[in-house]
């Protein structure tokens, strides 16, 4: 791991989507902020002053109107729901800075004072809205955009005719600019694919500008100068990255100078197209630094499906932290699938890696190391003494990984960075194997060997209790604390 002090000047910002509280999050949710989480810790661990940001995305139609299928006011609905939000991340330990809620007073007055500002610059403009509007997305579609039967292409569900008087950004006013970024800076939508992506679908084609606001319901903020508009939900949504920071609620926003732009917005592929179009228009527009990374990981498919409230396909987080741990839970859900790509998710699949991972390579070394300690050394980690060229081999490959987890974080690539420190363990096992402390432990002349490879074997664990640590701190105490180390 990198050296603490010479880092402790750098910040980090990492935020996740803002989730929209309308039903109970399951494990696709928290598979974004668990990614997040083992980052910032991470990123903390090696001396970063970190800014992780979560929330809820709480206006528009698709909650107004689950409020009302519950015959509550919208305030009161979405307050319940965040309350679960919370729970489920306080249960998971989730170590998020900043939790914003886009009903939050800041929030409202920052975007509302973004709205003013790309009106006043002639960015929004008046007019009329005739078009296709897919509600569970709060997507707008043209015609030409639908699929058969006037299906929203996103999630396949039927989108609705609307007309309404609305205002429009000037997206297409920044197309080539944004066309020209993207060539200057890479990390604006990885990975790759989804650049390409939305160069070829979305940006090349020629952008539509886009209807920012509504007047068909009112459970949203209010356009400051058109009280009869409520502002596009997702405007007001993609905000939060620096609502949440104090821009445009308060004089000198000390959070805001010190980490906007953000390291890495964090997300699934669904929805890049907003965080790598709209937002960094809104920001250019707005004369605002865009965002150093925005990273678009795969989708937690169940039964070869997205999980989704709507088609009731879906997988909850708390059977499986009740039933192995959230360490165990975490570690399946960024190991197992490659993060970038769509993953199956089956019970079977966990159980497997539950067992051969955890409880086989790590669980073992664990207990097999202690074990030894304890019998052929009173308990004590001795010190090294007589060498063999295994010895190498096993150090080698402990002290390269620290760098390699780095890379491979730094890539968000953690089930490369898993499989690094895994590594370790698996070579750990086989180096048991190969040096036979049991054998040697007979003979009194083979002492000084035996004290070698338990010493090696301690160290070997130590390190992996160190890597381990952003993303299952549990286990990594638990090592620490099983083998007599300090923290
Ligand atoms: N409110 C918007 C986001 C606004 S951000 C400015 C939204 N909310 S959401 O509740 O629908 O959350 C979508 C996000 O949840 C995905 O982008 C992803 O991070 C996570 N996931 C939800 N289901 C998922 C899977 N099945 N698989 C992987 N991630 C999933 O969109």
């Amino acid at each position: 791991m990198s050296d603490t002090n010479s880092l402790s000047k750098k910040t980090y910002y990492v935020t996740t989507p803002i989730y929209y509280p309308s039903g109970k999050l399951h494990i696709g949710h928290t598979y974004t902020t668990v990614a997040a989480d083992a980052l910032a810790r991470f990123k903390r661990e090696t001396g970063h002053e970190v800014v992780f940001l979560t929330g809820t995305d709480e206006h528009g139609q698709k909650i107004q109107a689950s409020a009302i299928a519950q015959g509550l006011d919208p305030k009161t609905y979405v307050d319940g729901m965040v309350a679960d939000i919370k729970k489920i991340w306080k249960s998971m330990e989730i170590s998020y800075d900043i939790f914003i809620r886009t009903t939050d007073e800041h929030h409202k007055t920052a975007v509302q004072h973004i709205f003013q500002t790309l009106y006043d610059k002639g960015d929004i403009y008046k007019g009329e809205y005739k078009g296709w509007y897919c509600t569970p997305c709060e997507s707008f579609w043209t015609e030409t955009q639908l699929e058969e039967g006037h299906k929203c292409p996103d999630c396949h569900r039927e989108a609705q005719l609307t007309s309404e008087e609305a205002y429009f950004f000037k997206l297409s006013k920044y197309q080539d600019r944004l066309i020209q970024y993207y060539e200057d800076h890479p990390e604006i939508c990885l990975p790759a694919s989804r650049k390409n992506e939305m160069l070829n679908n979305f940006l090349k084609p020629g952008l539509d500008d886009l209807c920012v606001s509504r007047t068909s319901f009112d459970w949203g903020i209010k356009v400051p100068f058109d009280e009869k508009h409520v502002i596009y939900v997702w405007l007001d949504a993609l905000s939060n990255y620096i609502t949440a920071l104090g821009w445009g609620s308060q004089e000198n926003p000390e959070l805001y100078n010190k980490f906007w732009p953000a390291d890495v917005h964090l997300m699934a592929k669904e929805i890049v197209r907003f965080h790598t179009i709209i937002w960094p228009i809104m920001l250019m527009a707005m004369d605002l630094p865009l965002p150093k990374k925005v990273f678009g990981h795969g989708w937690i498919l169940f039964g070869e499906d997205k999980m989704s409230k709507s088609k009731g396909n879906i997988i909850y987080p708390e059977p499986f932290i009740q039933r192995y741990g959230i360490d165990a839970l975490k570690y399946f859900l960024l190991r197992e699938f490659t993060f970038g790509q769509d993953g199956n998710f089956t019970n079977t699949l966990f159980i497997q890696r539950y067992n051969s991972d955890l409880a086989n390579d790590l669980g073992n070394l664990v207990s097999r190391t202690v074990a030894m300690i304890q019998q052929y050394n009173e308990g004590i980690i001795p010190q090294a003494e007589e060498k063999a060229p295994v010895d190498d081999e096993l150090r080698n490959i402990a002290v390269e990984a620290a760098g390699k987890v780095e890379a491979a974080i730094d890539e968000m690539q953690f089930h490369e960075a898993l499989e690094e420190i895994w590594k370790i363990v698996r070579r750990s096992n086989k180096y048991i194997d190969e040096t036979t402390p049991w054998i040697l432990a007979k003979e009194e002349a083979q002492k000084p060997r035996l004290n070698t490879v338990l010493n090696h074997l301690a160290e070997s664990l130590r390190i992996v209790s160190l890597l381990i640590r952003p993303f299952m701190g549990h286990t990594a105490a638990e090592i620490q604390q099983q083998l007599g180390l300090a923290n």
